[in-house]
């Protein structure tokens, strides 16, 4: 089979491996179709530190079932599926509170253990949603994304009285704000972006009011509309930008980050603790698939609207130059196996 694989930082190959066989409890998937993710492009740049080489890439994938291990249901050879990237151990604290994205053996698929972009690929059986026929195959192979902005809207809890702030206008705050919209049915979504492209992206997603915080003052930009964010996603990952919605935030405020940046940025205390706000982190997906599924089902989202780019795998290559240098025309490139 044909797998692309990132050899060693800076260095991405189609290769021929071996197809592997599922294990007991796995399933294989042929695949059909993959999306590019930004930590795809840090794997192959070197800036993921979880990261080993060499690594097949890719964490977002959709197929059919063509083969299984043992004790797995045969009737699931065909199924159309799309795979959880969270491969979590089920008994440690984290898995036994629902948290198996945090579990302390945690394995990603596509960066801990070889991903999806590959013709074929092995999983746990329980990794391998069905999707309904509904969902057409593009549509499938934006599951996992949005289960991102399912995960940090189950720990921020948005409601119909909530003023929401995205940071970000990237694929990562588009998927948020289609949610804030479309499921949640928050009363105003504010977006602040650098990049006026991605903030014309945010508006045709769901957002209300856009702000270019390049060129202007966010904080005094909401203060004449008269705006105080009561719920706030950070979905651009400045380590500057926490500091800055602790201030903007309403009193009684959630704020969610999703940054895995290692340097500091500086809190204060008495900003937080005087309008009691709270701060919470979202990594990854708990358990999220058959919600974002649902979603998808409902019609609540319309993942199509953020694919920008679609290429052969063999096209691999070109895909992911679009996908690093053309932020203002491409959000989310699929490759087709
Ligand atoms: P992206 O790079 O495509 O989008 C980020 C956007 O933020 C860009 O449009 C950029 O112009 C904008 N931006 C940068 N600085 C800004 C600032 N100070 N104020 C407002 N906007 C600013 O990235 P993508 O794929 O949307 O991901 C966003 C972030 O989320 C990344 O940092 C990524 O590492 C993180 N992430 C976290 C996950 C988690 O599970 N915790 C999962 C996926 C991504
Ligand atoms: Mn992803
Ligand atoms: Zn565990």
């Amino acid at each position: 089979m044909k797998s692309i694989t990132v050899q060693q930082p800076g260095q991405l190959v189609i290769e021929e491996r071996p197809m592997p066989s599922p294990q007991q409890g796995e399933v294989r998937i042929r695949v059909a179709s993959a999306g590019i993710c930004g930590s795809d492009v840090h794997i192959y740049r070197g800036h993921n530190p979880f990261a080993k080489y060499p690594r097949v890439i890719g964490h977002e994938f959709f197929g059919h079932i063509d083969a299984i291990g043992e004790g797995v249901d045969p009737s699931r050879i065909g199924e159309r599926v799309v795979g959880d990237p969270v491969v979590s151990c089920g008994h440690c604290y984290p898995c036994s509170v629902g948290r198996p994205n945090v579990c302390t053996e945690l394995q990603v698929i596509g960066v801990h253990r070889d991903g999806g972009f590959s013709e074929y690929v092995t999983l746990p059986a329980q990794n391998a949603h069905r999707v309904p026929d509904s969902i057409p195959d593009n549509e499938a192979t934006m599951v996992e994304p949005f289960t991102i902005a399912a995960n940090i809207c189950s720990q921020l809890q948005p409601g119909p009285l909530d003023v929401a702030l995205v940071y970000g206008a990237g694929p990562m705050g588009l998927t948020s704000i289609q949610a804030l919209r479309g499921v949640y049915g928050v009363k105003q979504i504010v977006v602040a972006d650098r990049i006026d492209e991605r903030l014309a992206m945010a508006t045709a997603n769901g957002a209300d009011v856009v702000i270019n915080n390049s060129q202007l003052d966010l904080t005094n930009e909401l203060q004449k509309l008269g705006i105080r964010p009561t719920l706030i996603i950070d979905a651009a990952c400045h380590p500057a930008i926490l500091p800055e919605a602790i201030g903007l935030a309403s009193p009684a405020a959630r704020i969610g980050i999703m940054g895995f940046s290692a340097e500091p940025c500086v809190i204060s205390q008495q900003a937080i603790t005087s309008k009691e706000i709270s701060i919470y982190s979202s990594r990854l997906n708990s358990n999220r698939f058959p919600q974002v599924i649902a979603w998808m089902t409902q019609r609540q989202i319309q993942p199509e609207k953020l694919i920008t780019h679609q290429f052969a795998f063999t096209q691999v290559l070109e895909a992911m130059e679009i996908f690093e240098k053309d932020q203002k025309q491409c959000c989310k490139v699929l490759l087709k196996f």
